[in-house]
């Protein structure tokens, strides 16, 4: 068995499933469905995540299996890709910029659970800690340091005894984490009204924005249109069933995201009567740890959430630098040890600034975003519905829909493939091209979604 494959279909699904599940599911899912109707953006991501979101992830999973590139620019290069060619490029651009904030974020996360560890719960209630925190140069950066370490020890083992293992015994911790937490946060008092709200279907809400919002989650959550599904589809062995690996991963990325919404909008909801709810990154930091400490046991649940979601965080970092590890040695021609040095250093040099930009350097600002927001505009809002749309064009004007067909038919009968062939045809570039007007019309605040 080699060293730089997945050894089983199970190891594949459950890395996938690790990249996949993340911050993303836990603190922005439960925000966009508290904004956008409970109910309803439930049933228009999920009507979206297993067509427009199914589509894509096979595309991407299938072009990295057929090609054996674990880099995009590798794989695009391999399916002559010709103008498209920059498509590679911008996949790849994507995971190198979002990494070094990715992990400034899941540093904040990691302190956070050493507090709760530590037990200095209480401080984390005051309204301006949060603030307090990220404006201290020193704190953050110790903080991301330690993350990107991790990160950086579990590359040095590999896919199979490093990416493979770790998400074959977090993924399954963090399920049981994840229901444990929801069905506690369901007992409190108050509890039912949030449910209520979350699970109502709200038919004034089915409209375009929903639409939109949702769309942008689903490609964020799935991990789509930045290259980590061509570098662990590369990873992926021909007799592995690839139709219903697919499936899999995204029951579980579907479920931990509803879970996510389970445990926080209720407790919110008891806790403040719905008010915050909708509230964005100030409610995983500062809105929660109020929660957890009026709550019964409250210094344990916040324990153990903070603990999931630091699971969820690393693996979804790991894959982005394994992504990144592929690229380096690609672009750089080098081995997989010294890519690894070379990533530490950039996650640890571009995350600082990007920590600093909350401090001594918040005078770096384009357009009243910071350093962080700038990052991840640019990555989520622009280079990664242009990357996915090169995809698609690739599959279906240059590749051809019949080889990713074939591709898929190697280890699976493809039962959705009149679903998928309709959408990679007729859907997909349609979506991302009103994907990525809305954005940019957002953030030039032309419309709001
Ligand atoms: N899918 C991850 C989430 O939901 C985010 C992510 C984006 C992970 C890009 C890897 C790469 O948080």
């Amino acid at each position: 068995m080699e060293k730089n494959k997945f050894s089983s279909r199970i190891g594949f699904v459950m890395a996938v499933a690790g990249s996949a599940v993340g911050l993303g599911n836990i603190w922005r899912f439960p925000y966009l469905a508290a904004k956008y109707g409970g109910g309803t953006f439930l049933i228009v991501y999920i009507a979206l995540a297993l067509t427009i979101g199914f589509t894509l992830l096979v595309s991407e999973t299938a072009i990295g299996r057929m090609t054996g590139a674990p880099s995009p620019i590798k794989a695009y290069r391999q399916l002559k890709a010709g103008k498209l060619r920059f498509g590679g490029y911008i996949n790849a651009l994507v995971p190198i910029l979002i990494l070094p904030y990715y992990s400034a974020i899941g540093g904040w996360v990691l302190k956070y659970f050493y507090e709760y560890l530590t037990g200095n719960s209480q401080a984390l209630v005051a309204p301006d800690y949060f603030g307090s925190f990220i404006s201290n140069p020193l704190q953050p950066v110790i903080f991301l340091m330690a993350f990107t370490g991790i990160c950086y020890a579990i590359i040095t083992q590999g896919v199979k005894d490093g990416i493979e293992k770790m998400s074959l015994i977090l993924m399954p911790v963090l399920i049981v984490l994840a229901v444990f937490i929801s069905g506690y946060t369901l007992t409190t008092p108050g509890a039912m009204e949030g449910v209520k709200y979350y699970l109502s279907i709200k038919p004034e809400y089915f409209n375009i924005s929903t639409v939109v919002a949702a769309l942008g989650q689903i490609f964020y959550s799935l991990s789509i249109g930045m290259g980590i599904l061509i570098t662990f589809g590369s990873y992926m062995d021909k007799k592995d069933d690839l139709e219903s690996s697919i499936g899999q991963i995204e029951i579980m990325d579907t479920l931990i995201a509803f879970l996510a919404g389970m445990m926080i909008i209720p407790a919110v909801f008891a806790f403040s009567n719905g008010a915050n709810v909708a509230a964005g990154p100030s409610l995983m930091f500062i809105t929660l740890p109020q929660v957890f400490a009026s709550m019964a046991f409250g210094n344990i649940v916040g324990l153990v959430f903070f603990l999931l979601v630091f699971f969820a965080a690393l693996t979804s970092a790991v894959s982005l630098y394994e992504a990144n590890v592929a690229i380096v040695e690609e672009v750089f021609q080098i081995g997989r040890k010294k890519a690894n040095h070379m990533l530490f250093v950039w996650t640890f040099g571009i995350g600082m600034l990007v920590a600093l930009g909350f401090n001594v350097l918040s005078f770096v600002q384009v357009a009243g975003m910071s350093i962080l927001d700038m990052l991840d505009f640019v990555t989520n809002s622009i280079f990664m519905p242009i990357g996915a749309l090169c995809t698609v064009l690739l599959i279906v004007f240059v590749v051809k829909t019949d080889k990713i067909v074939a591709e898929v038919k190697v280890s699976s009968k493809f039962i959705r493939e009149k679903v998928y062939r309709f959408l990679v045809k007729y859907i997909a570039a349609p979506a991302l091209i009103v994907i990525l007007v809305s954005f940019i019309l957002a953030s030039l605040k032309i419309i709001s979604i």
